[in-house]
């Protein structure tokens, strides 16, 4: 179905209330509305109306089997979407609300089928972007909302890229600037014996180790074997990803550098069109493709926060194959190399 989107500016420190008042009417009317949150841009919907999620799976051509996260404005809201909230559950919400934690609780009544994709958890966050933190609040309902990308695509961080993916097929879009994190959130499953990592993000292992020690990391997160079948339905896709094949290099930097530089001319020489992540530290040391940086290793936040958009300006430039760096893991550098390994199909080399 086609649709007229309208695309408003929003102040992100000092959001505009007429603008904000307008985007939560047409959330309660039961259309769709992409938003800035600190990780990446949503695509929202009343998550109490199943007519309303439904025209998400639409847009976005997401498969039916993968649950949506239901977003909040405060912690009280979650009560009423969960069957119980434990005490470590409780203290998570204390310290990493709002921010880029997700939460599976076990789910209560009140929540459509179609949100948890009959799983009986369902997975709440509550962001800390000040324009969805507003949008939520006016909107007096909890906001069901995935990246709003198409499917398979890589998340957006720019508004730019919600128009690419999605103009013509929502109501409106919420234009406020560049995202914080440039990564999802993190999904922590608090409903069995151990807390499980199902997908790393923006808060860290090492950040919920301070609470909860025993944490652990699903194993399918970068793990060499596409054979071990991740617990969270969403990562079992092939996400994130280029137009171009891609391939991921992990180890020594100097060996990353080499081993790029004699892929690189081997693609040239068959007449491919090469693109290059490279880092602020090595960005100097390719002899060809078109080469970008995504930040410092120094400082591994400003990698997750390009991530994204490099992958969508290597695919404008219409390259053929792209060679990426990888990062060591740990702290955010799990959840770059998570996104990389996604977005490759699994291509990664070792050197
Ligand atoms: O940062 C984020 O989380 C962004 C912004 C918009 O909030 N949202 C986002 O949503 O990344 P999405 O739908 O692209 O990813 C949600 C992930 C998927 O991998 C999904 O499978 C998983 O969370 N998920 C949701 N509900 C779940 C559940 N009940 N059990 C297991 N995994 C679940
Ligand atoms: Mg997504």
């Amino acid at each position: 179905m086609k649709v007229e989107t309208k695309i408003s500016k929003v102040n992100p420190l000092n959001p505009e209330r007429d603008i904000l008042m307008e985007a939560a009417k047409l959330i309660r009317e039961g259309h769709l509305v992409a938003f800035p949150t600190e990780t990446v841009y949503g695509l929202g919907a009343n998550g109490l109306d199943e007519a309303a999620a439904a025209k998400i799976f639409e847009a976005k051509g997401r498969p039916q089997d993968n649950p949506l996260i239901l977003h909040v404005s405060s912690i009280e809201e979650v009560e009423p979407l969960v069957e119980s909230i434990s005490h470590e559950s409780e203290k998570l919400m204390d310290r990493f609300w709002p921010g880029p934690l997700t939460i599976l609780f076990k789910r209560s009544s009140l929540i459509p089928d179609i949100i948890t994709a009959g799983l009986d958890t369902v997975a709440i966050r509550m962001p800390s972007h000040p324009i969805a933190k507003e949008l939520i609040r006016l909107s007096g309902v909890p906001i069901a909302a995935p990246s709003a990308n198409t499917s398979g695509r890589p998340s957006p961080t720019l508004a730019s890229h919600v128009i690419e993916d999605l103009y013509g097929k929502i109501h409106m879009i919420i234009d406020g600037g560049s995202t914080g994190v440039g990564l999802e959130s993190t999904v922590l499953d608090l409903t069995g014996e151990v807390p499980i990592i199902l997908r790393p993000g923006g808060v860290t292992l090492e950040d919920l180790q301070e609470i909860i020690p025993n944490v652990e990391e699903d194993l399918s997160i970068i793990a060499d074997s596409e054979d071990i079948v991740p617990r969270s339905p969403g990562q079992k896709y092939r996400h994130y990803a280029p137009k171009a094949d891609m391939i991921v290099f992990s180890g020594q930097l100097p060996n990353m550098v080499r081993a790029i530089n004699a892929k690189a001319a081997e693609y040239i020489k068959d007449g491919k069109k090469v693109g290059i992540m490279a880092t602020d530290e090595t960005k100097d040391e390719y002899k060809a493709g078109i080469i970008i940086s995504m930040g410092s290793r120094k400082r591994k936040e400003t990698i997750a926060q390009n991530l994204f958009n490099t992958i969508r300006l290597l695919d404008g430039e219409g390259v053929d194959i792209i060679l990426s760096e990888g990062v060591e893991l740990s702290h955010i550098g799990t959840a770059i190399m998570n996104r990389l390994k996604k977005a490759s199909g699994g291509k990664i080399i070792k050197v």
